[in-house]
């Protein structure tokens, strides 16, 4: 039954093997988006009700975060049931609906696959704690007698856990874990976690999901005398995951979640035959820093510092996610420049990283939002919307973890921003309230009534990028005029030629370019459609 589902679900799409290269991705929690049933929390029925909203954006693909069983010590992240979802979001059968609707609308679903470690709650962990040592239940997960392995591995949830093994006094053993420490890290040596995996991304790959984001996938393997990063052994796994994507499915996309820097990053688009897709993590905080500094190098640096990617590949772009803006892969002086300008107040920080939205950031400046979706949807790459940044939503720091940025989504004026008709204590999370972002001015209604609107920019930006593949797949380069605040570049694929200039400076500037290469042109605002006279 869920097959023959699947099959007219996908049908609906447009038969593109590299849709992911031309997409505008949309990342949305379900529990944050809308709620259906009024319990507090978002659902997939709320979720549903919302896709005309989201086509109305323009948006291509959703990127859901886990909705999976799950004891949601890590919002999820912490999967306890692959292959089930958990209650509070709904059941399969709302998942198979929301699928379904969203492909009738041209809109592509990403899911998680989150398989360098599972919940302490799931299953396998609770059979391998009981199982003796030696044996294949046991080995599913990374077990030694004394913390000594490994020591060069770094800890990521740094603000969190002192190690990255803890002690089971079930098992009678250590664990590894590279981040919560009710996360244990899955075991790639044994053949048998191979095996599960597969089986999961068929679960959800045969209902007819188009692509799979793969969470913390540079960690999969361990071994004395590494960092445990980007081994060969986790490429060689998943070129044989991408093997048995191509052998079974048509269309399917793999996105790998690997915060590193740009050489060890492209290293998991193989020769085109590992993942179609990875985030650029590294250019994201030079943007940042690049818009404060009013200075173009941090930008076409590390652009210049990332190698060509092979034909079929594409970078994801994002300026903000469900996680802290990271500074994992900046200098320490940048860091500290960073924490400086856009977290001064120690609440806004933790991990490496800063827990804040984009508006905030920007010191809900919207010429500052405005330029900096402009860079996203501009520079090479496909561009990743954070749910909330189309219209300008604020955070709350006082809230733990990285709750601030996960708040409910703000849909109008009404009680609990439109999210749920719930008493307002008993959301899952506090809407925005602050003065600046509170949800009875920010938000969907209010916006969509208002051309001038954020949202209503964001949409004619999305319109745009989609009327010409040169931003997807053209090429790029760097015009370099003397005046360094100002970012030039162009964007060509065959006779679309795109000219983007960025002025990084609060300021008006004045620049000059060599644009002789294009002499007798007629250049074309593309916004206005307004014609230039031609160069000369
Ligand atoms: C996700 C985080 C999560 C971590 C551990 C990351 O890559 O983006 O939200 O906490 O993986 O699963």
């Amino acid at each position: 039954m869920s097959r023959k589902f699947a099959k007219s679900s996908s049908i609906l799409l447009d038969d593109n093997p590299l849709w992911y290269r031309d997409a505008v991705i949309y990342e949305v929690h379900v529990r944050a988006f809308h709620d259906g049933n009024g319990d507090g929390i978002g659902d997939f029925q709320g979720l549903s009700e919302k896709l005309d909203y989201l086509q109305d954006l323009g948006v291509t693909a959703l990127w859901l975060l886990p909705f999976y069983v799950s004891p949601l010590k890590d919002d999820g992240y912490d999967i306890a049931d692959y292959t089930q979802i958990h209650p509070d979001y709904g059941t399969l059968h709302d998942f198979r609906l929301f699928l379904r609707a969203a492909h009738e609308r041209g809109i592509r679903v990403i899911t998680e696959l989150v398989i360098n470690h599972t919940s302490d709650q799931h299953p396998w962990f609770l059979r391998a704690r009981d199982a003796k040592p030696g044996t294949s239940a046991r080995n599913f997960y990374v077990w030694s007698d004394t913390q000594e392995r490994y020591p060069e591995a770094r800890i990521i949830f740094k603000d969190f856990e002192p190690s990255n093994w803890s002690w089971d006094p079930m098992a009678k053993a250590y664990y590894w874990h590279r981040f919560y420490s009710h996360q244990p890290d899955l075991n790639f040596d044994n053949p048998e976690v191979h095996k599960a995996i597969f089986d999961a991304l068929d679960f959800w790959l045969d209902m007819g999901v188009d692509g799979l984001r793969l969470d913390a996938v540079p960690y999969l393997y361990e071994r004395e005398g590494t960092n445990c990063e980007n081994l060969a052994e986790t490429h060689a796994f998943l070129k044989k995951l991408r093997q048995h994507v191509d052998s079974k499915y048509k269309n399917r996309m793999l996105l790998a979640e690997a915060n590193q820097w740009p050489e060890d990053a492209v290293a998991y688009f193989g020769d085109g035959d590992e993942c179609h897709m990875a985030f650029h993590f590294p250019v994201m905080p030079r943007l940042f820093m690049s818009l404060y500094m009013e200075d173009r190098f941090p930008i076409i640096d590390i652009l210049d510092q990332t190698p060509a990617i092979p034909e079929s590949s594409q970078w994801a772009l994002f300026l903000r996610n469900h996680d802290e803006l990271t500074l994992e892969m900046v200098t320490d002086e940048d860091r500290d420049y960073m924490y400086k300008v856009y977290a001064s107040d120690p609440r806004a920080r933790i991990n490496l990283g800063i827990r804040r939205r984009l508006a905030p950031l920007l010191a809900t400046n919207r010429r500052r939002v405005e330029l900096l979706n402009s860079l996203l949807f501009s520079l090479p790459g496909t561009p990743v919307i954070y749910y909330g940044d189309e219209i300008g939503m604020g955070d709350n720091i006082y809230l733990g973890d990285r709750n601030g940025v996960r708040t409910p989504m703000q849909w109008s004026a009404d009680r609990n921003a439109g999210f749920s008709r719930t008493n307002p204590q008993r959301l899952y999370l506090p809407v925005i309230i602050d003065p600046e972002h509170h949800y009875e001015t920010v938000n969907v209604d209010a916006q969509q009534q208002n051309p001038a609107s954020l949202l209503w920019w964001m949409k004619r930006l999305v319109l745009l990028r989609k009327n010409y593949q040169a931003f997807g797949r053209g090429t790029i380069e760097f015009l370099l005029p003397d005046n360094r605040k100002v970012l030039v570049f162009v964007r060509r694929l065959s006779d679309e030629i795109i000219l983007v200039v960025a002025n990084l400076s609060r300021f008006v500037n004045y620049v000059e370019l060599d644009l002789s290469a294009y002499k007798g042109m007629v250049p074309v605002e593309l916004f206005g459609h307004t014609r230039f006279p031609s160069m000369s």
